[in-house]
């Protein structure tokens, strides 16, 4: 489009142009045409009326004379006539003939070409051409007066249908060429485009149809070498212990690891929320830490993701089964939405999960509520799920990827429905000690539930013993801490930490030298100074996030730091989440006025030391932020990994910033290059603060440096490959065993 609008900028203004020069040739040329075709007019009347005119005037018969003028000057275009006698003296004029002129010097005028004169500021044409009586004698002249602007007039006319014929023409042209343009360029470009994306992300197949484009052929050559170059690559980088992880490789892997079989998220939370606006339908991508991480995993596995349909228009974006392709645009995988009605959502969204099982999970500090009618909805919507997995997904062994505590009984019934499918379900929130799951009703119904799957992740070994813990003293199971798995009914389920991660290189990565402009532009958008120190917090707006520890640590940071006071900006993005739960809604009022409290306590003109910003951003926009960030603050009171953490640090392509981070999330365990604290210590997360912002650059530099090493070999691809390849070693240990069974039963002479 941008090359079209050049087009369009380079030829409105040079048809103009062309017009405009056409315009002033023509006006130039008409003038010396006009000039031609009065002379020659002129000539004319002087020719015919040349006889009357010299016998009339040596037979001084002035009156008739007069009257012959008047009549020839009738013609609307000729002004008048002057006669002059053989001495030069008047012999008549006709009425209109311009008053100042007369017959002196008018043998001179007679050896003039017929020129354009001056009459009291009118344009007049004058042409004088001797009498020549029978015998060849000169008996006088006669002077022609025209008014030349009939010829304008009629000169302008053209002008004005020459001009619309340009434009027309200019217009045609233009639509024309736009529409070759995309037919032969810009659409086959875009073919290209779309296919060596395609490539990077290991399919080869769209390649053959783009490059098809004749008109491309030395580029399409080109490309064509560089992936099978890439192709090469990418195959020895897949056998290459310790390379890193890209879509492209994990999508080998799994068609490596499990041909045809197909890969299935079930996850509550939707990667595309359409929501309706008005007339317009938007798109949302959510903030979800899960969504982030697992939606690439999907595009690279080209798999089907099921959620909640839980936007305003979703139902008008998917077919009749509820399915769609994405991502809108660019369809790589399948979304089947699965609608809840208000109750199942209340009961099982807001309330078991999120009322119940997340404070529980969470040692935030937010008591944990049971109701029986949630835990009922929960069983529903958990067994709805389990129906849009068997209707949808009939291939033989599917891989399911179960996500989070919203399905935590999931597994169980899929091994019911769809015995042959390998099952897994990561938990992405902490799984606490068994004291505090001991507080749940349905804690057994919960355990036995999970431990239908083949595999269950955490993030941290930590969460694995706490599970391991939790199942030993609530079931009866039994529990292999050798091998980390539970084997309970007949079934084994393998228990391990997988520390998820971001996808690397990020999908808005930006290069180094980029960054500090993209960082001036973004301060100068928000009305802080150009040398502010700038720190970052992105959240969801939830209890565990301890935003407001963080702004009362900022508060302290101030407080100790009073140079800091005007200098030290803190941006804090917060996503509004779960507000139909009195508790986020009562934390979105408290965060509102501890900021308006700080706020008033440093403010200076122009300068405010928290700025808040409660409401969606979309993750460019957020990676926006990362970059324009000094130090990024994650004071999480509890969190099962965190991957704001990661994200800023990915955002950091050059190498800048520092990262104050919780030691009750996840992350801690990975990035100890980050600055660690303990965000309900105010003080202590207060002097992390002032380190960040205060540490040498070439500390500074190395911090990120390694910490950017770290994500990056340990991004989400990475994540994805360790847990399918998990998932694979089970499910070929359980062929194994059924094949040995099946052999069994032959060797007795038993039926299967
Ligand atoms: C956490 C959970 C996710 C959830 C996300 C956003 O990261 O582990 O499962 O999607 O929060 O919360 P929401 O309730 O909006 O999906």
């Amino acid at each position: 489009m941008r090359i079209t609008f050049r087009f369009l900028l380079l030829l409105v203004p040079t048809l103009a142009m062309v017009v405009l020069g056409f315009s002033f040739a023509m006006q130039s040329l008409e003038h010396r045409w006009v000039k031609f075709d009065l002379g020659h007019r002129s000539r004319l009347i002087s020719d015919s009326i040349q006889d009357q005119v010299i016998s009339l005037a040596s037979e001084k018969k002035s009156a008739a004379l007069q009257k012959l003028l008047n009549r020839v000057s009738r013609d609307s275009r000729l002004q008048g006539l002057i006669v002059c006698g053989r001495s030069g003296e008047l012999a008549g004029r006709s009425e209109l003939a311009p008053k100042s002129e007369g017959c002196q010097g008018v043998a001179a005028l007679a050896e003039r070409e017929p020129e354009f004169i001056d009459f009291n500021g009118m344009e007049l044409h004058r042409a004088v051409y001797p009498l020549i009586d029978e015998q060849g004698l000169r008996q006088g002249h006669l002077l022609a007066y025209h008014d030349p602007s009939y010829m304008a007039k009629r000169g302008r006319t053209t002008r004005i249908y020459a001009l619309l014929a340009f434009l027309g023409l200019g217009l045609v042209i233009a639509l024309v060429t736009v529409l070759v343009y995309r037919w032969s360029v810009s659409r086959p470009i875009e073919q290209i485009s779309h296919a060596i994306r395609s490539v990077l992300s290991g399919d080869f197949s769209k390649l053959g149809k783009a490059l098809e484009q004749p008109e491309f052929a030395p580029l399409v050559r080109n490309i064509d070498k560089v992936v099978r170059e890439l192709r090469q690559a990418r195959l020895g980088a897949a056998d290459a212990p310790g390379g890193l992880w890209t879509a492209a490789r994990l999508r080998q892997e799994v068609q490596r690891l499990f041909g045809d079989s197909r890969v299935c998220v079930v996850a509550n939370r939707e990667p595309y929320i359409h929501n309706r606006k008005g007339k317009a339908i938007e798109v949302q991508f959510p903030a979800s830490g899960l969504v982030s991480a697992v939606e690439p995993i999907v595009r690279a596995c080209s798999g089907i993701w099921i959620g909640h349909g839980s936007g305003s228009a979703d139902k008008e974006t998917s077919d009749k089964n509820g399915i769609l392709l994405v991502p809108p645009g660019n369809p790589e995988y399948a979304l089947k939405r699965v609608w809840l009605t208000r109750e199942e959502e209340q009961g099982y969204y807001y309330g078991f999960s999120n009322e119940g099982l997340w404070p529980l999970c969470h040692i935030a500090h937010t008591r944990p509520s049971f109701r029986s009618e949630d835990w009922k909805a929960y069983q529903d919507v958990n067994t709805k799920f389990a129906q849009a997995f068997i209707e949808e997904i009939k291939s033989e062994r599917p891989i399911a990827l179960i996500q989070d505590y919203h399905f935590a009984l999931l597994p169980g019934m899929l091994r019911k429905l769809r015995p042959d499918a390998v099952t897994s379900l990561f938990w992405h929130i902490p799984w606490p000690n068994s004291e505090a799951i001991g507080i749940c009703p349905w804690k057994e119904e919960l355990l036995l539930g999970m431990l239908g799957a083949d595999l269950i992740g955490f993030h941290t070994q930590y969460h694995c013993n706490n599970f391991l813990d939790s199942v030993d003293r609530f079931l009866e199971a039994r529990v292999d801490r050798d091998n980390f798995s539970v084997t309970i009914r007949g079934h084994t389920c393998v228990v391990k930490p997988f520390p998820i991660s971001v996808e690397w290189p990020p999908r808005h990565d930006l290069a180094a030298a980029e960054i500090p402009k993209a960082r001036a532009q973004l301060l100068e958008e928000l009305s802080i100074a150009p040398d502010a120190l700038v720190g970052i917090g992105v959240d969801r707006v939830d209890y565990t996030k301890g935003i407001i520890e963080r702004f009362l640590a900022v508060e302290r940071l101030l407080e100790k730091h009073p140079e800091l006071v005007g200098r030290f900006v803190f941006l804090q993005i917060g996503a509004p989440s779960r507000t139909h739960i009195k508790r986020y809604q009562d934390l979105n009022s408290e965060v509102q006025e501890v900021t308006d409290r700080i706020n008033w306590k440093f403010r200076k003109p122009g300068y405010e030391p928290i700025v808040l910003r409660l409401s969606h951003h979309d993750s460019q926009e957020v990676y926006r932020f990362y970059r324009a960030a000094d130090v990024c603050i994650v004071s999480s009171l509890h969190d099962g990994m965190n991957l704001v953490a990661k994200e800023y640090i990915s955002s950091r392509s050059d190498e800048s910033g520092s990262l104050v981070l919780s030691s009750f999330t996840g992350a801690a365990r990975e990035l100890s290059d980050a600055i660690i604290v303990n965000p309900y210590d105010t003080d202590k997360t207060a002097e992390g603060i002032y380190h960040a912002l205060t540490m040498r650059p070439e500390e500074r530099q190395a911090r990120m440096a390694r910490l950017r090493q770290t994500v990056a070999s340990n991004n989400v691809y990475a994540w994805a490959a360790d847990f399918l390849k998990e998932i694979h070693s089970i499910a070929q240990r359980q062929s194994q065993r059924g094949g040995l069974i099946q052999r069994t039963r032959s060797a007795k002479g038993e039926t299967a």
